[in-house]
């Protein structure tokens, strides 16, 4: 089978990495892809928005199954784009259409979509520039901190949590008045606050049957101790302890179940992976949000984990057959540790040599942003490297993937050193 991954990130090399070892895979590319991701696959250099010069490609090269990592491109259509060809059609996607991308791209949407079908989720009103003086008196009706979230995508800047019933309400008016993210925040969705520890859980879906795949924890902030700026994500752990068979149940029969049978219902025909961001408020599951696509970092650790073929299980997924799809999951605990440019995530330079990538031993090493320049791989992006390790216990894979984390240098290299620290009796 010919197969086309989208994206540049660790996630898409973690998809890369498990895809290229299964015997169906014939061929193996990814656009645009990064200096990890070419020791497994073939980069293509266009942008995974790029869909007519995509459409070439595929044509080109005879691709079978598009596999999307992030989620521009599935907000955009490019699901729709490749269903409406007039000849490509009959390439298989796994990434859902414009429809079902609607759970991330407008959070109004997601929230709506959860009160229509019973999904525990915080009470929450939207405004925009029609209601927004309703707006600023329903906060003054709520308790602090205040939850504020911008409708559209805002690349991960879109949630505030304010403490202050003053600057919750200017920030209101700031988001809806004076777009601060733009038409993403025309729509506010006001929520209320949940307290409890955050995970994720993913599902791979064909539209009717899925699998659910292991759950993930990852660390959001720059800082140890989850202070600072938010990220992308610092590092993340597989499986979360605090997880257990009986909440991952609540999740599947609370949760799980009705979004696919909401899904369904609403006649959106969702093909792919879904995220769900999830609160443990006092041992019951509430969905913080959906996302289209895999986590990253949280790819780097569930992928490790899949036993079974992922191609296989992709494949299936695309032709509808997922119920006939074997699957099976290491009991091992996975842990990554994200290595990241000096200044992230705010200014950073790029372009620093990287070195010690061929001595770390067992760990893998997940390329998030490097590129490759003559013999030397060199950072290109604010998350360098994703140091994924494997082991019974998650004290020794962190043991493992701090090793390597040391091993690896390049200028300006930074890491948070706890990661898995509070899941630790
Ligand atoms: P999101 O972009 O939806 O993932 O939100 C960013 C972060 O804000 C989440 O990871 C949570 O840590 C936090 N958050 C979002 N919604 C709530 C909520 N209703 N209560 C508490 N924290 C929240
Ligand atoms: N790590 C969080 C995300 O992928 O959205």
């Amino acid at each position: 089978m010919k197969i086309l991954i989208l994206g540049s990130g660790g996630r898409e090399h973690a998809f890369a990495w498990k895809i290229a070892q299964s015997p169906l895979c014939t061929a193996l590319f990814i656009a645009p892809g990064n200096a990890g991701t070419s020791q497994v696959a073939q980069n293509v250099a266009i942008e995974a928005t790029d869909f007519d010069r995509l459409a070439d490609f595929i044509a080109a090269n005879e691709i079978e199954l598009v596999v999307v990592g992030p989620e521009a491109p599935l907000v955009a259509g490019f699901t729709d784009f490749m269903r409406q060809h007039p000849t490509l059609n009959h390439v298989r996607v796994v990434g859902p259409d414009k429809a079902g991308a609607a759970l991330e791209g407008s959070k109004d949407f997601a929230k709506q979509f959860m009160m229509r079908h019973g999904i525990p989720t915080a009470a929450y009103r939207s405004f925009d520039s029609s209601n927004l003086e309703e707006g600023i008196a329903y906060l003054a009706t709520l308790q602090a901190p205040y939850v504020l979230k911008a409708d559209g995508l805002a690349a991960g800047k879109g949630v505030l949590i304010i403490n202050d019933l003053a600057e919750a309400q200017a920030a209101l008016r700031e988001m809806i008045a004076e777009a601060k993210f733009g038409a993403a925040s025309a729509t506010v969705v006001v929520e209320q606050f949940l307290r409890g520890i955050e995970l994720s859980v993913f599902v791979l879906t064909d539209g009717k049957d899925y699998c659910l795949l292991p759950a993930a924890k990852d660390y959001k902030r720059i800082g140890e101790g989850d202070t600072g700026l938010n990220t992308g994500g610092m590092g993340a752990v597989s499986p979360v302890p605090f997880a257990n068979e009986e909440f991952l149940k609540k999740v599947e029969e609370r949760i799980v179940k009705p979004t696919l049978a909401g899904l369904q219902k609403e006649g959106i025909d969702y093909v792919g992976f879904i995220f769900i961001g999830l609160m443990n408020v006092g041992g019951e599951p509430y969905v913080i949000e959906y996302n289209v696509r895999m986590g990253d970092p949280e790819t780097e650790v569930v992928i490790p984990r899949i036993k079974t073929d992922l191609l296989t299980l992709l494949d299936a997924a695309s032709r509808r057959r997922l119920a006939q799809a074997a699957f099976e999951i290491d009991s091992r605990t996975a842990v990554t540790v994200m290595l990241v440019s000096g200044g992230y995530p705010e200014a950073f330079e790029k372009g620093k040599p990287i070195s010690g990538l061929d001595r770390i031993g067992e760990v893998t090493a997940f390329h998030a942003g490097t590129k490759q320049q003559g013999e030397t791989v060199v950072t290109a992006g604010g998350r360098v490297i994703a140091l994924t390790a494997l082991a019974d216990s998650m004290q020794e894979a962190l043991q493992r993937s701090y090793r390597a984390a040391e091993t690896i240098t390049y200028e300006g290299k930074y890491y948070r050193r706890d990661i898995g620290r509070d899941l630790m009796a």
